[in-house]
């Protein structure tokens, strides 16, 4: 038993290192690029209790699977399919909307399953990343109600954002649908590190109409390891 804790322990710890440097890397290629599907860096029930199998799963195998699909099918033959996610979210405005709403959808639910981990295994905010949260917000406990303030201020759907702007400093935001800020759409404009998704679809199931629980849970799952690796680059 206790040894295929440790193995699962390891298997998770493997595959979230080799993800996060294949997302971070997105090296700039010439002519089309290739965008993954990617798997899901551990299985449906393991942010229990705090997301439920049955939200993971129809989110990741529905929603997901149809923002990266029509996506793709959006940037066939087009000038967007040789641009990197940065370059696409950069000029989005001048992009058909299809694009900038399933190319968010991709690029933020990637995000999204990235800097969750089952809980206790997300590790925590390394002593950088948390000098950068204080000097921004004035203590960790300030960071965190201003950005559970975005998650529930946003009307209707969209996230809210933990981003670094150009000189590096740290700043909350929120946007609406599958904008980020990437974007040049957006109104606070720089690299997103931590997402959460406030559409309901992403908790409706087991939180229905209550949005403040589902963003309270979140933070047992918070995958500060990658968040960390984030902030660094
Ligand atoms: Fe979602």
């Amino acid at each position: 038993m206790k040894t295929k804790v440790i193995l699962t322990s390891l298997t998770f710890i493997l595959t979230m290192t080799t993800l996060t440097s294949s997302f971070s890397q997105n090296p700039a290629r010439t002519g089309k690029q290739v965008f993954e599907f990617r798997a899901l860096p551990y299985s449906y029930d393991a942010l229990e209790p705090f997301i439920d199998k049955m939200t993971m799963e129809i989110h990741y195998t529905r929603h997901h699977r149809a923002y990266y699909d029509n996506f793709i099918k959006a940037i066939a033959g087009t000038e967007w399919e040789s641009m990197t996610l940065t370059d696409i979210f950069a000029t989005v405005s001048k992009a058909p909307a299809v694009i900038r709403n399933n190319g968010g959808g991709y690029y933020n639910h990637n995000l999204f399953w990235e800097n969750m981990a089952p809980h206790g295994h997300g590790g925590q905010m390394s002593d950088e990343l948390k000098q950068a949260v204080e000097s921004a917000f004035g203590s960790v406990e300030e960071f965190v109600r201003q950005f559970n303030d975005a998650a529930k201020g946003r009307f209707g759907s969209g996230w809210a954002w933990l981003a670094k702007d150009a000189q590096g400093k740290l700043f909350i935001s929120s946007t609406p649908n599958q904008d980020n800020p990437l974007m040049d759409v957006a109104e606070k404009r720089g690299t997103p590190l931590l997402g959460l998704d406030v559409w309901e679809h992403a908790y409706y199931l087991k939180y229905q109409n209550r949005r403040p629980d589902y963003i309270d849970a979140f933070w047992n799952i918070v995958n500060w390891n990658a968040v960390n690796q984030r902030f660094e680059q």
